[in-house]
């Protein structure tokens, strides 16, 4: 920001770019502006109210008994059994990853100005995956056995977004069905939600070689359709597992650090970035900040942990 502008118009800009970014506009620095691009995007239209009756609070099994912090022992503490690797996410980071740092593009599709109805969420997410087919848009495709597109409710107040899938992942089909998933699960049952509750995806819908971070080419031409299944969720409130997550969402490389801690806003949803649950396995002294992260997506959702009176 050059020296000369004032506080009060650098605080504008900055408000400004924030809004460019919700908007999907994350390259608009690079690119000659269009101002075609905002046609399609309403005015400050009302957003429909999100009816998620199918939701049951609290009525989860694995009820915590005295407050949060004994609540995140309870429920995070529980490792998952032994089985294939969890993924490699050995530093998470305050570190950018390094695949990242080396090509930094990042790229998001402009905000669809309509919301999809409930009843049609479903509907609309098996044309995104019909959209993708059987995919060799980018390498990742060589090595793959399943294309992992997403599991949970089409209408979820809550989507966690990972990096990419892992060796069982990519044998399943699904996201987050390792020793990492289980850690996942047991951060979900700690909020008083169940699995099939919340709505899951990953930057990368095909498992990258040795479980490396994507490369900024394989999550860009990927990032597209996760930017659409966001649009049909449009959960409330968004969790990004990880600096890859966070960077492709927000499209903001930044050290995780300097974005945890605080509600984001991206796409009609709020976004809050906390550890990868890979992370976590690896150095379990960090579950309790993790913890703060959910509690903070918690606080958004207006939810209390189970057990917590
Ligand atoms: N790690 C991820 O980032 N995503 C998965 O689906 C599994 C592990």
């Amino acid at each position: 920001m050059p020296r000369s502008l004032d506080a009060a118009t650098q605080q504008a800009l900055a408000a400004r770019l924030r809004f460019y970014r919700d908007l999907g506009l994350t390259e608009f620095y690079r690119r000659p502006f269009d101002p075609a691009q905002f046609d399609h995007l309403p005015e400050s239209q009302p957003e429909e109210p999100v009816s998620l009756s199918s939701l049951s609070l609290g009525a989860n099994d694995a009820r915590l008994d005295s407050g949060l912090d004994a609540g995140l022992a309870a429920a995070l503490a529980a490792e998952p059994e032994q089985g294939t690797a969890a993924p490699q996410i050995l530093q998470e980071t305050n570190a950018i990853p390094p695949a990242i740092q080396r090509r930094p593009t990042i790229s998001a599709p402009p905000l669809v100005s309509n919301l999809v109805a409930p009843a049609e969420r479903e509907a609309a997410l098996r044309v995104i995956r019909e959209d993708i087919g059987d995919c060799t848009r980018c390498a990742l495709h060589k090595g793959r056995n399943k294309i992992v597109f997403a599991d949970g409710s089409a209408n979820a107040r809550l989507m966690f977004v990972g990096e990419g899938p892992g060796a069982d992942e990519d044998a399943q089909g699904l996201p987050f069905v390792g020793r990492a998933g289980q850690l996942l699960n047991n951060m979900i049952a700690a909020m008083g939600l169940k699995r099939e509750e919340v709505y899951i995806a990953n930057v990368v819908k095909c498992r990258p070689p040795g479980n490396r971070t994507p490369e900024p080419e394989e999550a860009n031409t990927c990032s597209p359709f996760l930017f659409r299944q966001i649009d049909v969720v449009r959960p409330e409130v968004l969790v990004a597992l990880g600096a890859t997550a966070a960077t492709y969402l927000l499209g903001q490389r930044q050290p995780l650090a300097g974005l945890r801690g605080r509600v984001h806003s991206l796409r009609g949803s709020r976004l809050i970035v906390t550890y990868h649950p890979a992370y976590l396995l690896r150095d379990p002294r960090q579950k309790k900040e993790a913890w703060a992260d959910l509690q903070i997506a918690m606080k958004e959702l207006g939810l209390k942990a189970p057990g917590k009176v």
